[in-house]
C-alpha cells in the first residue's frame, strides 16, 4: 500500500482540479479491505477508483481515495474457449492488445476504451456491436468489511445497457478484484456497428477490427490526454415506440435503434447537435465539435462548470424533444457518489 500526493487532476480524465484528502494505492484485496477499515474507523468516506474516466468531481472529496491496482493475467485453454482470469486493476486496452498478440480474438471491438478491467463490468462497456456481458463468464466481488469473495456469474450481474448489478445491490463497501473472461475458439467478427459494416466478414482479421475500430474512435473522440473527459456524458435515451416514431416522421434522418422490448434507443449525441448545442461553452467547459455526446475540459474547467453545462445540454433536449437525457458518468461530491439526475434537476 502506498501515499501519493493528494492532487486528483492527473487520476481523472476530465482532468478535474480537485483534491482527495488522502490517496492510496492498493496492489491486492487485503491493502483495499484495510484502506476501507481505516476509513470506517476513522469515519472517513471512501472512494475506490479505477483510471477515473467516469467520474466528475464536483468538489474536493473529505476523505481516502483508493486506486485499484491488482493485476494479473491468467490465461486457461479449455475445449471450446480460453478463459481470461483478469485483475481489476489491469489497463483494459492493455488487455486488448495482449489478447489479440496472444491469438485470442473476441476483445477487438471493445479496443481504446478507457479505464480498469474491474470497472468495464459495472457499467457493462460497450462500442462497435459488442458489450462486455457478451464475454464475461464471472466477476469476483469482495465484501469490504468481512473480506469474503463472492463469484457473480454473467446473469447474477444483471447486466443491462451501461447497467449491472454493481451499480446498485454490490456497490457501497463491496470491490470488483477479479473479471473472468471467456473468448470463443469459434470467432465470430461482429461488423454490425460504423465502418465496420465495409469490412468482409469470410477474410476479415481480429487485427484489421481493431484497426479500425481505433480508427474511428480517434477521428471522434477527444483524446483524455490531450482534452479533459470522460467519453460520452449522456446515456443514450431509450423511448417507447410511439414517441421514437413520432420523431422520426418530423426527422427521417434521425439514428433509430429498435430494441429486443420494444422500445427504441435514440442517439443522444444527435438529438444535442439538433438541439443546436455542438461547440456550445459555458465557463471552462464545452459540447465536443465533433462528438456532441462528448463534454470537455476546454479551459481549466471546474467539477461545477461541466455539471452547469451538462444541466443546460439536458434542459435544452428537454424542452425541444421532450427527452431528459440521463448522465452515464457518476457524479462524485466531498463525501462520495451522488444522484446524477438529482444534481442536474
Ligand atoms: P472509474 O472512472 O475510475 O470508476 C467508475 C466507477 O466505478 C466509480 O463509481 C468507482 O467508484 C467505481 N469503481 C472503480 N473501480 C471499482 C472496483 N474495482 N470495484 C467497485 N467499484 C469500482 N465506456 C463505454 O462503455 N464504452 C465506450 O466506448 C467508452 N468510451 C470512452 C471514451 C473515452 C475517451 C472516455 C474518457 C471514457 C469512455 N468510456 C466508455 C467510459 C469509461 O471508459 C468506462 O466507464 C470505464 O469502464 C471506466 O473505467 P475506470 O477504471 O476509469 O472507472
Ligand atoms: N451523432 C450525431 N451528432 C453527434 C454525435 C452523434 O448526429 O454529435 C449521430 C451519429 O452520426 C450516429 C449516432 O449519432 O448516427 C451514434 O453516434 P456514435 O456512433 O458516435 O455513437 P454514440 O451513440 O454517440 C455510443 C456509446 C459510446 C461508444 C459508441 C460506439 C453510449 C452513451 N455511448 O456513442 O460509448 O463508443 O456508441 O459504439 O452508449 C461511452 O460510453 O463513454 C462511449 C464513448
Amino acid at each position: 500500500m502506498s501515499s501519493h500526493d493528494t492532487s486528483l487532476k492527473a487520476l481523472n480524465t476530465f482532468a478535474i482540479a480537485a483534491d482527495a484528502t488522502e490517496i492510496i494505492t492498493a496492489h491486492n484485496p487485503d491493502e483495499l479491505a484495510n484502506a476501507w477499515l481505516a476509513a470506517q474507523k476513522e469515519k472517513r468516506p471512501f472512494l475506490l477508483l479505477g483510471e477515473g474516466s467516469n467520474v466528475l468531481f464536483l468538489e474536493n472529496f473529505a476523505g481516502i481515495v483508493v486506486l485499484n491496482r491488482i493485476k494479473g493475467i491468467e490465461v486457461t485453454e479449455r475445449d471450446e474457449d480460453w478463459l481470461l482470469h483478469v485483475g481489476a486493476g489491469e489497463n483494459w486496452h492493455q488487455l486488448v492488445v495482449y489478447a489479440l498478440n496472444h491469438n485470442l480474438p473476441g476483445l477487438e471491438n471493445l479496443a481504446l476504451i478507457p479505464g480498469c478491467v474491474g470497472s468495464a463490468p459495472i457499467q457493462n462497456i460497450g462500442a462497435y456491436g459488442i458489450e462486455l456481458q457478451s464475454l464475461c463468464e464471472y466477476v469476483d466481488v469482495m465484501n469490504l468489511e468481512t473480506r469474503e469473495v463472492i463469484r457473480l456469474g454473467a446473469s447474477q450481474c444483471q447486466f443491462g445497457y451501461r447497467e449491472s448489478v454493481f451499480k446498485h445491490t454490490y456497490r457501497d463497501g463491496y470491490a470488483i478484484i477479479t473479471v473472468g473472461l471467456r473468448l470463443s475458439k469459434n470467432w465470430q467478427p461482429k461488423l454490425t456497428y460504423g465502418d465496420l459494416i465495409k469490412l468482409e466478414s469470410t477474410s476479415v482479421t481480429p487485427q484489421q477490427i481493431f484497426d479500425s475500430v481505433c480508427q474511428m474512435r480517434r477521428s471522434k473522440l477527444p483524446d483524455p490526454a490531450v482534452t479533459g473527459n470522460a467519453g460520452s456524458f449522456f446515456k443514450n435515451p431509450i423511448v417507447n415506440i410511439a414517441l421514437a416514431e413520432n420523431l422520426k416522421q418530423l426527422y427521417p434522418t434521425m439514428p433509430y435503434y429498435p430494441q429486443e422490448d420494444g422500445q427504441v434507443k435514440l442517439a443522444a449525441g444527435w438529438l444535442v447537435e439538433q438541439a443546436g448545442l455542438k461547440g456550445f461553452t459555458l465557463g471552462g467547459a464545452s459540447v465536443h465539435q465533433q462528438q456532441a455526446l462528448v463534454l470537455i475540459n476546454k479551459d481549466e474547467a471546474t467539477g461545477n462548470d461541466i455539471k452547469a453545462l451538462a444541466k443546460h445540454v439536458r434542459n435544452v433536449v428537454g424542452k425541444h424533444f421532450a427527452i431528459w437525457l440521463e448522465p452515464e458518468v457518476r457524479f462524485i461530491s466531498s463525501v462520495g457518489e451522488t444522484n446524477a439526475v438529482e444534481a442536474l434537476s
